[in-house]
């Protein structure tokens, strides 16, 4: 009886709450794009630009490459920090370049504003850049940034510039950069042509550079990127030179790059080894893709070049080969889905495995769709729609409909995280507080469990833990901390599921 009532009860609560989540789920992807990319200006460094619409930042680390007689002023802050970490910025540029690429049609008057976000990027990598022979790899002392709670706008710690060149190479960086500048040359092509030409020219001066003078960073300017953004393992930069040349052939259409791609493709390293809870812990490459790993992104870009076409392999069963790690009903998935539909790898900053798997799934679903092609994982067959669905299971996972019903982007929907882990956002803003804030006075901000002051528009936070809980701890930066890699794709996608919901 008393069990009975209860599984009433129950039942009731269910129902009542798949309304919720439902309601949560007719989302406004337009919306979403549109914050999606506003993020990007509350992360920008320099001097702010007079449109700049995300008004509580203001102009910061206006002597940044000083130290070496550079003018190394604009770029991105990476995440919650105030450091320039020029690898994972290039990603993101050359993400967000491949959003548009892919997805700029569907953008509307939010295009303009995206390709503001990549210009912003490239100007830096420009900058980065301008000295033949060296390229910028980070800007700021990681260790005395991360030891401040302090406003970009008030820095006073030490903004060392770390410069790889022809004695201490890192081609990770710099190929990373030249598939940022190519890349970004492709979506200003038409545009503004002349910006477009001195773009591609610099991606084939620095993928030069970056081929010919081999090394990981970590052995040249060491202390100024790791343990954060390290490319672990030897060879580990193979993967960022053959993404490279990749990106420059798809621009260029050039045969060396090409016979670059096609001569490196099977020497790529296997396995991808990061930190996991400050162990270093290795995975198969094939299934990732992100800031330190493009296998598979390399795979789905040439594919989209090459399907049925007698030069298909290894391409093209290489991103079939990715897509059956992912799937979940596919026997050969190498992937964790939370109960609730997030998928999950290994390490902190989980949205941008999610994030990044996601967006390839959807443009190698179109490439697909033009070829009436589908995937075949051994025990069944995966048409276009398939990968297209789970893409979009992620994205509404991401906006709302998930078991807690929380929004993982800031301002978007009702309930969404207050506590991100970002110093400009969690402490009061240069015009609410003009007086400064020195590195240990940010400290109350930190812990208290008040809401951030200023809201960071369209961040989107490392995410869940695996059970789908979320606490909004503004110190669990695994979990609360926003990044310009996790935010790079999301627009492509939310540019697709705006015109197709
Ligand atoms: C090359 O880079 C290293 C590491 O950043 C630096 O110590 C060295 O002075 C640089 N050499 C030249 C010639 O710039
Ligand atoms: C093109 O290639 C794909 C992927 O290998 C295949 O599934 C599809 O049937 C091919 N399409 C045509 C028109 O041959
Ligand atoms: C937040 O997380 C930290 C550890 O990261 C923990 O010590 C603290 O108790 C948590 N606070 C809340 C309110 O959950």
């Amino acid at each position: 009886m008393g069990s009975g009532k209860c599984m009433t009860l129950l039942t009731l609560l269910a129902v009542l709450g798949m309304v919720m989540v439902d309601k949560v789920g007719s989302q406004n992807y337009g919306d979403a794009l549109s914050k999606c990319i506003l993020f990007f200006e509350g992360q920008r460094s320099g001097k702010l630009p007079s449109n700049q619409r995300m008004i509580w930042r203001k102009d910061s680390a206006l002597r940044d490459g000083s130290d070496l007689d550079m003018d190394l002023l604009g770029g991105y802050y990476d995440a919650g920090d105030n450091v320039k970490f020029n690898f994972p910025m290039a990603f993101s540029t050359t993400m967000l370049a491949w959003s548009v690429i892919e997805f700029g049609q569907f953008m509307g008057p939010d295009l303009q504003h995206a390709l503001d976000s990549i210009r912003w990027g490239a100007d830096y990598l420009l900058k980065s850049t301008d000295l033949p022979g060296k390229v910028t790899a980070a800007v700021g002392n990681p260790i005395a940034d991360h030891n401040c709670w302090e406003r970009p706008e008030d820095m006073d710690t030490p903004r060392t510039s770390y410069v790889v060149n022809q004695t201490h190479p890192g081609s990770e960086v710099s190929a990373e950069t030249a598939a940022a500048l190519a890349a970004s040359s492709l979506v200003f092509k038409s545009a503004h042509h002349r910006y477009s030409i001195l773009l591609v020219n610099r991606a084939k001066e620095v993928f030069e550079f970056a081929d010919k003078f081999r090394g990981n960073y970590k052995d040249s300017v060491g202390q100024g990127v790791c343990p954060f953004y390290c490319d672990w393992g030897s060879y580990s930069y193979m993967d960022e030179l053959t993404w490279g040349a990749a990106w420059l052939f798809k621009v260029t259409k050039e045969q060396k790059y090409w016979d670059y791609v096609q001569n490196n493709i099977p020497n790529l390293p296997r396995r991808v080894i990061r930190l996991v809870n400050g162990d270093l812990q290795a995975a198969k490459t094939f299934a990732e893709f992100g800031w330190d790993t493009k296998d598979a992104g390399i795979n789905v870009l040439l594919s989209g070049l090459v399907m049925n076409s007698t030069s298909a392999e290894p391409y093209v069963p290489q991103a079939d080969r990715f897509v059956c790690s992912v799937l979940p009903e596919s026997p050969y998935k190498s992937v964790t889905y939370s109960p609730g539909g997030l998928l999950f790898k290994p390490g902190g900053s989980n949205m941008q495995h999610a994030i990044a798997l996601s967006f390839l799934l959807l443009v190698y679903a179109q490439y697909l769709k033009k070829h009436d092609g589908s995937v075949n994982c051994g025990t069944f067959v995966a048409a276009p729609s398939r990968l297209e669905q789970i893409a979009k299971g992620q994205v509404d996972y991401i906006l709302g409909k998930n078991p807690l019903g929380m929004s993982y982007m800031v301002g978007f929907s009702q309930k969404f995280p207050k506590r991100i882990h970002h110093r400009a956002s969690s402490l009061p803003s240069i015009g609410a507080h003009p007086r400064h804030i020195k590195c240990k006075d940010g400290s109350p901000y930190y812990e208290t469990l008040k809401p951030n002051p200023n809201l960071l528009t369209g961040a989107i936070i490392g995410g869940p833990d695996i059970k789908d809980q979320f606490l909004d701890n503004r110190t669990n930066a695994g979990e609360s901390e926003p990044t310009t890699y996790i935010n790079a794709p999301l627009a492509g996608i939310l540019a697709y599921f705006k015109a197709f919901p």
